[in-house]
């Protein structure tokens, strides 16, 4: 008699632990699972990005992670771009070379021998000698030059095509004077600037110290028509963290018309309109 009330209370306590597991959704692992969907959740929210790389996933966690404050948007465009990187480390040879939307910056580079097509003496009515530019950069610039002298702006070359020799003379002077943190703050080391590509110019007033260029009307009206000639401004104020140089009011980029208006509308900078809508890889 024992025996059978033993069994029979085995067999009632068995009842009763499957019915709570099925009343009450008892599971031992529950807990897991909710952990494992809400990390589900953001992966899909990043997943759900046009230009999202799942190379990239668990930087993107961990970017989001130290940076809560930014867009879905903000993470994937900024570790696309290795800007949870440090500088210069994991750098790639630049893609669509001789485009004009070609990509150099600091996790970008050009080769030492790199040297683009169709570059053009600029008549030195516009600048000093020695001044070149791809074909199509400088037919532009004339232009724009041209049509601001009739507003009234006296706009001039200062730098445009730089070899990645002149760079490498350039850079070795600045880090001498200023370390190499300061400079990388305000000049691309050989291979890495964008100059190389022959589509790159620096203007000033004529005549005038291009470091005020940006209390001039000059500026003002390179801010308003640069766009109408296929030049963007490439480091503009407040966008230090994502350009990684500090703001230069005399370095216009030359892409095209149709993409230069195309990015100001956008109000982003080259590099994230680049990673949001121009990248291939
Ligand atoms: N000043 C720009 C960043 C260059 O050196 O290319
Ligand atoms: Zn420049």
């Amino acid at each position: 008699m024992k025996k059978i009330i033993f069994i029979l209370s085995i067999i009632i306590v068995f009842i009763f632990i499957v019915l709570m597991i099925l009343l009450f959704n008892i599971n031992p692992n529950k807990k897991n699972n909710t952990i494992k969907e809400t990390s589900n959740e953001n992966v899909n929210e990043f997943t759900k990005i046009s230009y999202y790389k799942e190379d990239n996933l668990e930087r993107y966690k961990k970017y989001k992670s130290n940076n809560n404050n930014f867009s879905n948007e903000d993470i994937v465009t900024r570790v696309n771009l290795n800007l949870d990187k440090d500088f210069y480390t994991d750098t790639k040879p630049a893609s669509n070379l001789n485009t004009n939307y070609v990509l150099v910056n600091k996790f970008n580079y050009l080769s030492s021998d790199y040297i683009p097509n169709n570059l053009e003496l600029l008549d030195n009515s516009y600048a000093k000698s020695d001044i070149y530019l791809v074909k199509e950069a400088k037919d532009n610039l004339e232009k724009l030059i041209n049509n601001a002298k009739n507003d009234g702006m006296n706009i001039r070359i200062i730098s445009a095509y730089r070899s990645y020799t002149y760079q490498k003379n350039l850079y070795d002077n600045y880090s001498k004077n200023d370390g190499v943190s300061i400079a990388d703050t305000y000049s691309a080391r050989p291979g890495y600037s964008e100059h190389q590509t022959g589509l790159v110019v620096d203007i000033t007033k004529a005549f005038d110290d291009f470091n005020n260029f940006e209390n001039t009307d000059e500026y003002k009206w390179m801010l308003k028509h640069s766009t109408d000639y296929g030049f963007i401004l490439r480091y503009p104020q407040n966008k230090e963290a994502i350009t990684t140089y500090n703001f230069e009011a005399w370095h216009y980029r030359y892409v095209g018309v149709e993409l230069a208006k195309k990015i100001k509308a956008s109000n982003l900078t080259f590099d994230e309109y680049y990673i949001r809508y121009l990248d291939t890889n």
